[in-house]
């Protein structure tokens, strides 16, 4: 997911741009809004931490731009090309470095495993959805 932030802040072209050319096919893409439900489920894995309720209310808070990428050990890579948490710890040149604003609306999301990538990636699309 392109979070909130970073779809306000007009990013979504650089960041797609930056997926393309690390080389992830895009099987599925859209724009879309996640309501506190859909974004409390999604990151209900976070539910006792302290930043749950800011992040359920930034995930929220305007538009997102979902996508389901394809790519040799894509999770691994992805979370290369996104950068740390925390963009002031994130590498020159990662997504999270270029984009983010904090530890918290910090641009990008990605699945930390196949599984959970799955899973995910029915929050937004239906199976007809993906090409
Ligand atoms: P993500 O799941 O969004 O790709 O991020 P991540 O794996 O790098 O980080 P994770 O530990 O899964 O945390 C999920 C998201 O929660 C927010 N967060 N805020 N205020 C804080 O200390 C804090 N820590 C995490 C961030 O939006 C983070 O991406
Ligand atoms: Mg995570």
């Amino acid at each position: 997911m392109i979070k909130p932030d970073a779809v306000a802040s007009g990013h979504i072209g650089a960041i797609l741009h930056k997926i393309n050319e690390a080389g992830f096919r895009i099987a599925a893409l859209k724009l879309t809004r996640m309501s506190r439900d859909t974004a409390g489920r999604f990151y209900e894995v976070h539910k006792n931490r302290p930043f749950y309720g800011e992040l359920v209310e930034f995930m929220s808070s305007g538009p997102i731009v979902a996508a389901i990428l394809e790519k040799d050990n894509a999770v691994e890579d992805f979370r290369t090309l996104i950068g740390a948490t925390d963009p002031a710890k994130a590498a020159p040149g990662t997504l999270r470095a270029l984009y983010a604003r904090n530890v918290g609306e910090n641009a990008v999301h990605g699945s930390d495993s196949d599984e959970n990538a799955a899973i995910e990636a029915a929050f937004h699309f239906a199976g007809t959805d993906l090409y």
